[in-house]
């Protein structure tokens, strides 16, 4: 939702991070999953391959908040990326932890991205999150001058 948001705002291309085995439908299940995923720092698959990022300098990256870190698909996506000189802007929605360790993590997976101001919307306020987020792409405007 929050990325539809961004996305419709700024006109920008996207991609949706699906793991090629879906999650289950249970929360208590995904939990368990999740928790499973980082003991072993795992990388589940994508169901399909990421866009190349040639031609962009920016990337929103987006996902909610899974036991104060990102999902570990956000890190097998990190992976498979060379962010190399990149601005990634974090953004997540959450329950009652925030960003977490969210940004760390991802500038531990992409040392030689910049690390931009994220976004962390409530995960039940997402549906009413527009003036957030447009207040968010406000403050991060000049980073996203830079995208081609
Ligand atoms: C596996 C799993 C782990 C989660 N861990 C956290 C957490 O550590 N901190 C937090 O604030 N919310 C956590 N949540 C809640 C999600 O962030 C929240 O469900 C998501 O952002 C979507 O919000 P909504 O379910 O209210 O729409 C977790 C949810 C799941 C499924």
């Amino acid at each position: 939702m929050v990325a539809r948001l961004i996305a419709d705002r700024l006109q920008t291309d996207t991609y949706q991070v699906e793991a090629a085995e879906p999650y289950p439908f249970s929360y208590d299940d995904t939990v368990e999953r999740n928790r499973r995923e980082q003991q072993q720092d795992a990388r589940p698959a994508l169901a399909s391959p990421p866009p190349a990022l040639e031609g962009y300098d920016v990337v929103l990256l987006g996902s909610p908040v899974w036991n104060v870190g990102a999902p570990m698909i956000m890190h097998t996506l990190l992976d498979q990326w060379d962010l190399r000189g990149k601005t990634i802007l974090p953004f997540v929605t959450y329950a009652v932890s925030g960003m977490g360790r969210v940004a760390q993590e991802y500038a531990t997976l992409a040392p030689a991205a910049t690390i931009g101001e994220g976004l962390a919307v409530q995960g039940e306020e997402a549906a009413q999150a527009t003036d957030e987020v447009s207040t968010w792409l406000r403050r991060v405007g000049p980073m996203l001058q830079s995208n081609r």
